[in-house]
């Protein structure tokens, strides 16, 4: 049977990408798709390896019954670009970094994650980690819009298999 994996790439893998993930993980776990459809996520950066994601976005996470308290800090490996079939950049300067170091041959995987979105008519998900709550909440309104779109898109590629 056919399987899919999604990776969420941010720069620091502590808020934005964790929040896609536990979102992602959890639009997949409802439809059933768990055993099909793998995700993850990784930062460019390699700053916070090993560490937890950032309490405010445990936090915010939690209060829509996201889970995040397992996720661990990697930093994008080089092996990604083969191993996942769609590699969702946050921002441009995420996306630029990926592209750098993604082998040709592999860069239609690439994308920013707000291309999914059909709710919020953003490109970029911005950094949080210097403002406020209000950023934790908004990255979490723009993950639960686009992630409903790539697991739309994952679907279809796994019907059409
Ligand atoms: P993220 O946020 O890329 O959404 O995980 C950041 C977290 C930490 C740093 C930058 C961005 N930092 O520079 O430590």
């Amino acid at each position: 049977m056919k399987k899919l994996a999604v990776c969420f790439v941010c720069l620091g893998n502590i808020c934005r990408s964790p929040m896609a993930e536990g979102v992602m993980l959890e639009l997949v776990r409802r439809a059933g798709l768990s055993e099909r459809i793998t995700v993850d996520s990784a930062g460019t950066g390699a700053w916070h390896v090993g560490e937890p994601p950032d309490p405010r976005a445990v936090a915010a996470a939690a209060q829509r019954r996201y889970d995040l308290r397992s996720l661990r800090a990697r930093q994008v490996a080089d092996t990604d670009f083969a191993r996942f079939d769609l590699i969702l950049a946050m921002d441009q300067q995420n996306l630029t970094d990926l592209q750098r170091r993604c082998p040709s041959g592999e860069r239609h995987k690439l994308s920013l994650l707000m291309r999914f979105a059909t709710q919020h008519q953003v490109a970029v998900v911005a950094d949080p980690y210097s403002g406020g709550a209000a950023g934790f909440e908004r990255t979490l309104d723009y993950c639960e819009d686009a992630c409903a779109g790539v697991l739309d898109t994952l679907k279809q590629r796994l019907e059409s298999a």
